[in-house]
């Protein structure tokens, strides 16, 4: 293929590289003269594994040349790779003016040309930028229309800075968000030998994707790190414990708890960040990401309460009141807070569980719910239908199937249903209200 590729940056140039390394025709382009010298020399603009050898031989097939003309590249190529620079501004947001000023001139650059063309952005931009800002400018720039004349796709970039060469061809997978078939085609033409997935998606989830990789990276290393500050403090070796915490590859390095839901609560987890915190206090730590989960956990429970509030119901039936589903333990249960402050908005609540039988209270478990919900005898139903037959709005906390299947059959077309289990298939619970849905 004949691709132009915008910014020859760290990821720009190492593009250019492996895609004429793979036998395609590479036009870059930067507005640093200096970077287009380099890489017409044969020399690479960044220091990276494998890329002073790699550029000297690409540049020998006479594959690639390079130029400040962004018109030349876009009437010359098929599809241009967008790797600009997207720093921080000073107020933390993202600094898109590199992208806004390429981009008009790609605009105009795509007025000139008869022929179709595509444009992938590389770059990571916020969710969002490319329909709302960058596609109005191409449009408006060229005259055309995109889908039609042109198209536009974001293909996040996975490559890491001294490893790039090897990212490049084996990322974890590769991303496409596209609006329609053509680019997706185009793309895994270009990248589909790659060991790895592909996947097809929206625009706007592809972009966030990049995000949502990028944080949770940067996660794992705050929690390794505040481990070992912890374990530092009560001289245990850090190492061990974290090799160890990877080992188990069934509940921590794996899919488990990584699925969006309600909050969090039951008889562990939230005691044990407590006592994580004072452990860390009595030993002068600071462990500011640990320290702060039980207060984001918090907003989960209170941005549920505000949904319930804005739909403006105050019949409601909450199905679900045990911490999790297909058990009895009430103690910090996210769902018996939730009731607890609804009650105390004067909302008028009933509330099903199948698992949760009053005479079956013991000790611990007894005494929280006593605490929180002193009324709870006259809360608790013994049957759904009485609960969904009263109620304008279902708050749904479990995913137990068997009273999912039952409420399908009994809910009505005027009754809302706030998700906050995430257990329903909202296409099939009839009078889910979307704007409730996490
Ligand atoms: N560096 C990484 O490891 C990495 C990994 C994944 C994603 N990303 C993302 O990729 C993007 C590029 O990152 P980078 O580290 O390669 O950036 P970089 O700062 O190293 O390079 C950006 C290049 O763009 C050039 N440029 C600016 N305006 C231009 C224009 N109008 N026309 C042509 N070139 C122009 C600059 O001169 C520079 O050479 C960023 O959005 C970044 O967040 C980077």
């Amino acid at each position: 293929m004949n691709i132009s590729i915008f910014g020859l940056g760290y990821v720009g140039a190492v593009s250019l590289a492996c895609l004429a390394r793979d036998g395609h025709r590479v036009v870059g382009v930067d507005i640093d003269q200096s970077k287009l010298d380099q890489i017409a020399a044969g020399r690479t603009p960044v220091v990276e594994e494998g890329m002073v050898d790699l550029m000297a031989q690409v540049i020998a097939t006479g594959r690639v040349s390079v130029t400040r003309d962004t018109r030349e590249a876009v009437l010359g190529t098929d599809l241009s790779l967008i790797c600009v620079g997207t720093p921080s501004a000073p107020n933390g947001s993202q600094d898109q003016s590199a992208m806004v000023r390429l981009t008009q001139e790609l605009g105009a650059a795509l007025r000139e040309k008869p022929a179709p063309h595509l444009v992938v952005f590389r770059s990571t931009l916020v969710p969002g930028t490319v329909e709302d800002v960058l596609r109005p400018i191409l449009e408006r720039e060229s005259g055309k229309q995109e889908g039609v004349d042109f198209h536009v796709c974001f293909q996040p970039e996975f490559l890491r800075e001294g490893s790039s060469i090897r990212d490049y061809d084996k990322p974890p997978f590769t991303i496409v968000g596209a609006n329609a078939e053509a680019p997706v085609t185009t793309l895994k033409a270009l990248f589909g030998h790659l060991q790895c997935a592909f996947h097809a998606t929206s625009i706007r989830a592809a972009e966030m994707l990049k995000y949502s990789c990028n944080n949770f990276h940067a996660l794992k290393i705050t929690f390794a790190n505040e481990t070992a500050r912890l374990c530092e403090a009560l001289g245990v070796d850090p190492f061990e414990v974290m090799d160890l915490v990877c080992k188990d590859t069934q509940l921590n390095i794996s899919k488990a708890y990584l699925k969006p839901g309600f909050s969090f609560g039951g008889s562990c987890l939230p005691k044990d960040l407590r006592a994580t915190a004072y452990l860390a206090k009595t030993h002068d730590v600071e462990l500011p990401m640990l320290g702060s989960i039980l207060q984001s956990n918090r907003v989960h429970t209170d941005r549920a309460i505000e949904k319930v509030l804005a739909s403006g119901k105050r019949q409601i039936g909450m199905i679900g009141l045990a911490f999790k589903t297909g058990t009895d333990d009430l103690r910090e249960s996210p769902l018996v807070l939730l009731a607890e402050q609804l009650i105390g908005k004067g909302l008028q609540l009933r509330v099903y569980d199948p698992d949760v039988h009053l005479s079956n209270l013991l000790g611990a478990n007894k005494r929280f719910i006593e605490q929180h919900l002193p009324h709870i005898g006259a809360l608790l139903r013994r049957d759904l239908e009485s609960v969904v037959a009263e109620s304008e709005l279902l708050v749904l906390g479990l995913g137990d199937s068997g009273t999912l299947e039952k409420l399908r059959t009994l809910i009505r077309d005027d009754q809302m249903v706030l998700d906050l289990a995430r257990v329903g298939d909202p296409g099939r619970l009839r009078g889910t209200y979307e704007g409730l849905c996490w």
